[in-house]
């Protein structure tokens, strides 16, 4: 019998992952679960790039702070609407996304990662985005790896 305890649904905040952390939702209602563990890893200079498009002076530290808080800010967001109703811890790390979310879930002992295929950089002609392949490579712990879905299928 299988006795799972805790759950880490990473999330870089992209639909892919909304679709993914349905899927552990329910395996945390059905297991009964401790805890589910949310965790977002700031790359903060992936992270400028993404908000503001491009920056070449370096970032000031408000700018940084301040993207900090909007991360924050939309991982409990992202918790409270996907993973509703369950024990759920969220975890706001910076530094290498796979790395620590490898780290994490050696550090608190997880028994399952759900990630999905994909993420903000979505789908491209890759099986998975780099996180994600990196997670199942080295993770210490079964990894449900979720399909993304392709919004649509555009003929060559
Ligand atoms: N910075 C991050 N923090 C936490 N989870 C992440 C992060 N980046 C990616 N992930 C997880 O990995 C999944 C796959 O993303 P990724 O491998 O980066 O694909 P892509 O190349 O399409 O962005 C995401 O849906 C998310 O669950
Ligand atoms: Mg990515």
């Amino acid at each position: 019998m299988i006795h799972l305890k805790r759950i880490l649904v990473p999330t870089d905040f992209s639909e892919h992952s909304e679709h993914a952390a349905a899927y552990a939702a329910e395996l945390a209602r059905r297991f009964d679960v401790e805890v589910v563990h949310c965790l977002h890893v700031s790359d903060i200079p992936a992270d400028l790039l993404a908000t503001s498009g491009y920056y070449m002076t370096g970032p000031s530290e408000q700018f940084i702070d301040q993207v900090r808080e909007e991360s924050r800010k939309s991982l409990d967001e992202f918790a409270k609407k996907h993973l509703p109703d369950l024990p759920v811890e969220t975890v706001f790390l910076e530094g290498r996304p796979f790395v620590e979310i490898i780290r994490y879930a050696r550090e608190k002992e997880i028994g399952l990662i759900v990630i999905a295929t994909h993420g903000r950089t979505g789908i491209q002609h890759a099986l998975f985005g780099s996180v994600a392949e990196k997670v199942v490579r080295k993770a210490p712990c079964p990894v449900l790896v979720v399909k993304a879905q392709e919004r649509e299928f555009v003929m060559p």
